[in-house]
């Protein structure tokens, strides 16, 4: 009966923290509401083992919506005509650090299209800047491909962590998300060379995307276990009405909530969040997601005023418990799960595996 053999291998893998790409795929595919529940409550349990009920927040500062790239599936992409576009100054960004410190974050995250400004030269003394003003913070990077000098100078700059979603495992599911400009190949090595310079590094993918298959998924949790991230960020597709995936369908959360416990439990200390694509395509997608193993949450710290332009899919929510200006509304829909807020710097653990 596929009941019971999904219940053998959620304990399987919650114990060997691997599977045979057969049981990952009989288990993504054939899961019932019963299945769903029992995965969640064993990626929970390892969860609490790991970190308790402490659930760690990032300031998101996204600090330019300009692109140099063209992702099919991106609402920021270069040929996006209407999008407005937006970069923060310099002195904007370290306005924004002062405010998220004062409201208790200890992880700002620099996040942003491929923008020509933001060179060496500029965010070179800007992260040094923040590292100085506040040393008890760590600084997390999300700024795309760079070449290796510039991610060893940000390195050495101060920048602790960095945040570069593969997207997709599968070279030519890759090629069909992205122009040719793009690799699956240099996106890979950039990984590599992140981790190599010492990074805390998060990669990342979209589920439910254009042309994803089941077998994909499978390959996704493959790569995660080969690559071991420190940080994995997962969140359904959402369609954005001025990209070439306008008609496609979103992605679903209960397979992302699926994946994300089985993330958690293949790597029982990888800091998961509960993605913002989450909490808009569902009411308490961000409360679900926490409750399938996800641990961290990056309120919207950019100036109000830029907020709905970084607009990467139709509807991204920045209000409410996603803006860092709302941490008590966070606090409370958290402590109604039993969970609370960590006010620290949030590292992973890694000596727990
Ligand atoms: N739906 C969901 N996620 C998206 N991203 C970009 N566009 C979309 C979309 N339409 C994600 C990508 C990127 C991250 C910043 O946002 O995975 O890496």
């Amino acid at each position: 009966m596929a009941h019971a053999d999904n219940l053998a291998r959620i304990d399987v893998l919650a114990r060997e923290h691997t599977l045979p790409g057969e049981d990952y795929l009989a288990l993504l595919t054939t899961a019932d509401e019963e299945d769903d529940r029992y995965l969640a409550s064993q990626a929970l349990m390892i969860k609490q083992r790991v970190y308790g009920n402490r659930v760690f927040i990032r300031g998101l500062i996204e600090i330019s919506n300009f692109c140099r790239n063209d992702c099919y599936y991106c609402g920021i992409r270069a040929s996006n005509r209407a999008c407005e576009r937006y970069r923060l100054e310099e002195e904007d960004i370290l306005l924004c650090c002062q405010e998220g410190y004062a409201l208790g974050f200890r992880t700002f995250v620099l996040q942003g299209g491929e923008d020509g400004y933001f060179t060496d030269a500029r965010l070179l003394p800007l992260v040094s800047e923040i590292k100085t003003r506040y040393p008890d913070c760590a600084v997390t990077l999300s700024l795309g491909e760079r070449t290796r000098e510039s991610y060893a100078a940000l390195r050495r700059a101060g920048a602790d962590r960095y945040l570069l979603r593969h997207e997709t495992a599968n070279p030519e599911h890759y090629r069909m998300l992205h122009p040719d400009r793009l690799s699956p190949e240099n996106r890979m090595a950039c990984l590599d060379v992140l981790r190599e310079l010492g990074y805390q590094v998060g990669a990342g993918f979209m589920v439910g995307s254009p042309y994803q298959t089941a077998q994909m998924l499978v390959g996704e949790l493959q790569f995660i276990e080969a690559f071991a991230p420190d940080m994995c960020g997962i969140g359904p597709f959402i369609p954005h009405k001025d990209t070439p995936f306008a008609a496609f369908a979103p992605g679903s959360v209960e397979m992302t909530c699926r994946l994300l416990s089985c993330i958690r439990l293949i790597h029982p200390s990888v800091l998961l969040p509960a993605t913002t694509a989450l909490g808009t395509l569902a009411q308490n997608g961000r409360e679900r997601g926490i409750l399938h193993g996800a641990n961290v949450v990056m309120p919207n710290l950019s100036p109000a005023d830029v907020r709905n332009k970084y607009m990467l899919y139709d509807n991204k929510i920045s209000q409410g418990a996603e803006s860092a200006q709302a941490l008590d509304t966070l606090r409370t829909r958290l402590a109604a799960i039993g969970c609370e807020i960590a006010c620290d710097r949030g590292d992973i653990k890694k000596d727990e595996e």
